[in-house]
């Protein structure tokens, strides 16, 4: 199997994992129309080449929140890795540095978070979800900073769960439940995937959550939706959060400019344009469409950041040249964990890797850090 694009790394995952879990990867909330729009917007977006110029090898090379990285693209945080692939989430952490970038751990992962931060080289983000409320939270936080993250994401998009009904259809609850009658009927999609089975069971079979360590130990798997309900952040967060965690503070979910206002006013060090990949609120607008006006309001007072739909160098490219620092993949490395392990996710990133130099070499520009707004146009907003 020859792998191009990220699209046939999807089709490896489908293949290799039982549907619900794939779907769990590839869905979104009720119509999905803002999954399929952060994508699909990107080709609302056309590029202005300058032609005939001699460049050097493009610099892909640059900084967020102080860090050095080696292109412009973080792995975002994505819960339940270790569904995917045997400690997924080290897995993906240990290609991200050797990469030269950053990994963003969430709260509702499988593997330990100082098991992922030592997995990696290059510096690691903390997602942060107030699941078991805070004092558990304010545990997983000091946890994150002597493993030394660098910096925190406070997801503030999760006031209550996505209506995710691929998984609803798929038995997420029935399979939580752990009673053996109502799971039979979803056996099939399972057993039919002996090699992640294998996997799966060589892995300690149905992960917990150990980075959430309630007094009896750590949190059961449990329908992501259900915890993301259970872990709203507000403003008044950030407050107590900024008393124990001294380093920088991400905020994921900004979806109007008056809020990406609010978080710099409130200290934070960065934010990332996104609506959960289109997971929770549906029908609200693409990421990309979004990015402008945010880097309007606070473009001159922090750094901002973009995830959703990201499948090809040059959709990041794009979110660049309109003002975003560097973007977040998650889908978009996820289904090359599922499909492959480390191998799936390295080759993955150099796919886009590769995406980037070329889309800056036909561009005639020398350097992310030279992309600008001249080199797109918007056709159909
Ligand atoms: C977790 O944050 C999810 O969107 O499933």
């Amino acid at each position: 199997m020859t792998f191009v694009n990220i699209e046939d790394f999807r089709r490896a995952a489908r293949r290799r994992l039982p549907r619900s879990v794939f779907e769990y990867i590839d869905g979104g909330a009720e119509g999905e129309v803002t999954l399929r729009e952060n994508a699909r917007a990107f080709e609302d977006i056309s590029f202005h080449p300058r032609s005939a110029v001699a460049i050097p090898p493009p610099e892909l090379g640059t900084t967020v929140l102080g860090a050095p990285i080696s292109m412009p693209i973080i792995l975002a945080p994505v819960g339940s890795s270790r569904m995917f692939w045997p400690r997924g989430e080290a897995v993906a952490a240990g290609v991200a540095g050797e990469a030269g970038t950053i990994y963003c751990l969430s709260t509702l992962s499988g593997t330990r978070l100082e098991e992922v931060k030592a997995a990696t080289r290059g510096p690691a983000w903390f997602q942060l979800y107030l699941c078991g409320g805070r004092d558990i939270a304010a545990q997983g936080i000091q946890r994150a900073k002597a493993a030394g993250y660098s910096a925190l994401i406070l997801t503030i998009d999760t006031a209550v769960a996505g209506m995710r009904e691929r998984d609803l259809r798929n038995g997420s609850r029935e399979m939580i439940a752990r009673k053996l009658v109502p799971m039979l009927p979803h056996l099939p999609q399972i057993l039919s995937r002996p090699g992640w089975l294998r996997g799966f069971l060589g892995d300690g079979g149905m992960m917990k959550f150990p980075n959430v360590m309630l007094p009896d130990g750590p949190m059961l798997y449990n329908d992501v939706g259900t915890m993301l309900a259970q872990s709203t952040v507000t403003w008044d967060d950030l407050k107590w959060i900024r008393q124990i965690w001294d380093r920088p503070i991400v905020i994921k979910g900004v979806q109007i400019a008056d809020d990406a206002r609010r978080a710099v006013d409130e200290g934070a060090d960065a934010v990332v344009v996104s609506n959960h990949g289109g997971r929770q609120l549906d029908s609200v607008w693409p990421t990309i469409r979004v990015l402008p006006d945010v880097v309007k309001a606070v473009g001159d007072r922090t750094e901002v950041l973009l995830d959703g739909g990201i499948r090809r160098g040059s959709d990041a490219v794009k979110a660049i040249c309109l003002g975003a620092k560097a973007v977040l993949i998650g889908r978009a490395y996820a289904y090359g964990l599922a499909a492959a392990g480390a191998a799936g996710v390295r080759q993955s990133l150099d796919i886009l890797h590769a995406d980037l130099y070329r889309t800056l070499k036909l561009l005639g520009c020398a350097s992310v850090r030279e992309l600008n707004a001249s080199y797109v146009s918007r056709d159909r907003w």
